[in-house]
């Protein structure tokens, strides 16, 4: 199939840009590159398959769509830190929302069907019950789940008016790198538990600062999901199978397990053989205290299942990238 990633320079987007090339589709990249790697694009689809263009350029959108033949969108180029999106609500909303509907209106506009789009456990809010699956009521404590519900929203109106075919997969945490070590995870800055981690034990830090540790949890640091960024792009591949015109259809891409903050560290210590140490701060903001999927519909409905079902397993892909990439794509 031809295919255009939206974000496909980024953490997420240029592992399902490499599983969709290993699939054999063809594959082209519109990123702003505000936030992605052009390094990324060059190790997957290659500079030729870029365009460097901001989603909100509707016409430019209509233009690649058309020229290229697509036939499906991957949507995952949006801002995801939730902190940020409380400080800086309307460049979210412009960016998650704004930029999705323009991408709505080019597909509209090119005839284009189908949409596979990044969603999020953060549509969730806190729920009061674990695990958490799809049918849980969408009410969200942060901006950033705000605009990620606010796009399903969107995207509902689009596919009962336009025909579309439309695949959200609600991401847990995405953690690791790819086990070729050549592709990982590059922000700046970081904020994600286990770059910071192993950033410490790279000696680019001095300790982890363990954000509470009086949870309501076994050991009182907070529980999440940590999924495979394999696992992840793999799930794109399968919902490809189950888009059905005039619909959306959500999936919890989550491994269904929760791990602790003191057990991520607990396995960096481990992968690293280095003795991170960390201290007690205080809670951030925003942050519940559990986090963990039901991935049973994933599992039978897209024949989805992930593969890397350990903590340490997660964290020694990880460990590869940031030791050999200690300054992420720029190490070269
Ligand atoms: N944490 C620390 N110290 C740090 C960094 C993080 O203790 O220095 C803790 C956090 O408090 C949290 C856990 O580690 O309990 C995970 O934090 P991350 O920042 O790695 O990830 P989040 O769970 O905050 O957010 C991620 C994505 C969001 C998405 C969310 C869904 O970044 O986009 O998962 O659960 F919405």
């Amino acid at each position: 199939m031809r295919i255009l990633v939206t974000g496909g320079a980024g953490y997420i987007g240029s592992h399902t840009a490499r599983a969709l090339l290993e699939n054999g589709h063809k594959v082209w990249v519109l990123d702003n590159l505000s936030r992605g790697h052009k390094e990324a694009v060059q190790r997957t689809v290659g500079l030729d398959r870029l365009t460097i263009a901001s989603l909100h350029d509707t016409d430019r959108l209509v233009q690649i769509l058309t020229l290229q033949e697509i036939e499906l969108v991957i949507h995952l180029a949006a801002f995801s830190l939730v902190g940020e999106s409380q400080k800086q609500p309307e460049m979210y909303f412009r960016n998650n929302v704004g930029g999705s509907q323009s991408l709505i209106s080019a597909m509209h506009q090119a005839n284009v069907k189908k949409l596979i789009v990044s969603s999020t456990t953060a549509v969730y809010g806190t729920p009061s019950q674990m695990p958490i699956t799809e049918s849980f009521e969408r009410a969200p404590v942060n901006q950033y789940g705000q605009t990620k519900l606010e796009m399903e929203l969107s995207l509902e109106h689009a596919a009962s008016q336009n025909d579309l075919a439309v695949v959200a997969l609600r991401y847990f945490n995405a953690a690791g790198a790819h086990p070729n070590g050549d592709l990982g995870e590059d922000h700046d800055p970081e904020t994600h538990l286990i770059p910071i981690t192993l950033q410490v034990a790279l000696g680019q830090r001095e300790h982890l600062t363990i954000f509470g540790n009086d949870y309501a949890t076994p050991d009182g640091t907070c529980v999440r999901d940590y999924v495979h960024v394999c696992d992840l792009a793999a799930a794109h591949i399968c919902a490809m199978d189950v888009l059905r015109n005039g619909t959306v259809q959500y999936f919890n891409i989550g491994t269904g397990a929760g791990t602790s903050v003191s057990e991520v560290l607990d396995a960096c210590r481990k992968v690293s053989g280095h003795p991170i140490p960390s201290v007690d701060g205080i809670r951030r903001s925003g942050d519940p205290d559990i986090l963990y999927a039901d991935n049973s519909k994933a599992v039978s409905e897209l024949n989805w299942s992930p593969k890397y079902t350990s903590i340490e397993q997660i964290v020694e892909t990880a460990w590869r990238w940031h030791s050999d990439s200690p300054n992420g794509y720029r190490s070269g």
